[in-house]
């Protein structure tokens, strides 16, 4: 893989940006954003350190193209982060088989539309999901989710490319709406936001629980293996067999938040006041700086 299109540099497509330069690729964006220009540059800017490189190094193979037509014409690899729409994406991906070169791969950021919902009546055998969590040049996981009509050779290659890029894909043998990590994180988020609406913890606290506890377990074991060792020397069976029994009685009385309109506009106030005071770019340097170093320690162990 040599040249890359991404198509729309919102918070994802700017992130692959730089995450493709950085590993050498050429790399064609496009977006119809009246700041492409400024939005590039300065995600270039920011990103650069993250990936041990300068902007200057990064910026030199990264070109603005004036629409999807004009990015693709020489694509090894398509990255799509547009909107999260289905007609969206069936106009585009419908556009994308007729103009990218025969052999490129066609891969969409989709967090939740499996790519089957968007290329009934096409030629799909090219195009899968590669989903990312953000942000795709820090976070490792991609979520590889062949559709329908998906090649076998398109899934090997998604994972070589993703693989090569420093990246941990892993391939889904199912399409499910939202595939796995956003049904875990939603299934989560959830939880978090029916305990702040019954008044248990306000959102920072909520946060602070999980930065403190979960959070960190989760990035060295996933809640198999911490579930394995939370049942001692007799593993996963005793934990099963013992704890897990009043575990599964507690599912029952999980909460579904009400979210209604007001319930809502209260949440978001709860988590305006809980942040609101710092800037997007001071509270996402903190966040990257900290995952950074989270893993390097990982990495590093
Ligand atoms: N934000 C996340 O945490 C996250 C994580 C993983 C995957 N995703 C997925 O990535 C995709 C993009 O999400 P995002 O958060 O970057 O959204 P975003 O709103 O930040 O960016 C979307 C971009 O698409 C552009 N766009 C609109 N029409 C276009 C067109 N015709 N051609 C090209 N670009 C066009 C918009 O101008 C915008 O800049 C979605 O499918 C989303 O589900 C998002």
């Amino acid at each position: 893989m040599k040249n890359a299109a991404v198509i729309g540099a919102g918070t994802i497509g700017l992130s692959w940006t730089a995450l493709f330069a950085s590993h050498g690729l050429t790399v064609r964006v496009t977006d119809p954003r009246p700041d492409l220009a400024e939005a590039v540059e300065s995600a270039l800017k920011t990103f650069a350190p993250h990936l041990g490189t300068t902007a200057e190094d990064l910026t030199s193979r990264v070109h603005l193209a004036q629409d999807v037509t004009e990015s693709v014409k020489e694509a090894d690899v398509v990255q799509e982060n547009g909107p999260e729409n289905v007609e969206f994406k069936k106009d585009l991906f419908a556009k994308l088989v007729e103009e990218v070169p025969e052999d490129a791969l066609l891969l969409s950021s989709s967090s939740a539309i499996p790519s089957t919902a968007f290329t009934e009546g096409i030629d799909g055998r090219r195009v899968l999901i590669g989903h990312p969590f953000n942000p795709p040049h820090l976070i490792p996981l991609v979520e590889v989710v062949p559709g329908e009509q998906t090649s076998e050779e398109a899934v090997t290659r998604a994972v070589e490319f993703y693989a090569a890029l420093g990246r941990t894909p892993v391939v889904e043998r199912k399409e499910m709406p939202g595939f796995v990590g956003n049904r875990l994180q939603n299934a989560l988020s959830r939880e978090a936001i029916y305990l702040v609406e019954q008044g248990v913890v306000t959102p920072e606290e909520l946060d602070k629980v999980i930065t403190n506890s979960l959070g960190i377990r989760w990035a060295t074991v996933g809640p198999f293996l911490g579930s394995h060792l939370g049942g001692g020397p007799g593993g996963y069976r005793h934990m099963a067999e013992h704890i897990g029994k009043s575990m599964k009685k507690m599912w029952a009385g999980l909460g579904t938040p009400s979210q209604s309109p007001e319930e809502q506009e209260r949440l978001i106030e709860a988590v305006e006041q809980a942040y609101g005071s710092s800037t997007y770019s001071d509270l996402a340097e903190t966040r990257d700086r900290k995952q950074l170093a989270v893993l390097h320690a990982v990495e590093e162990n």
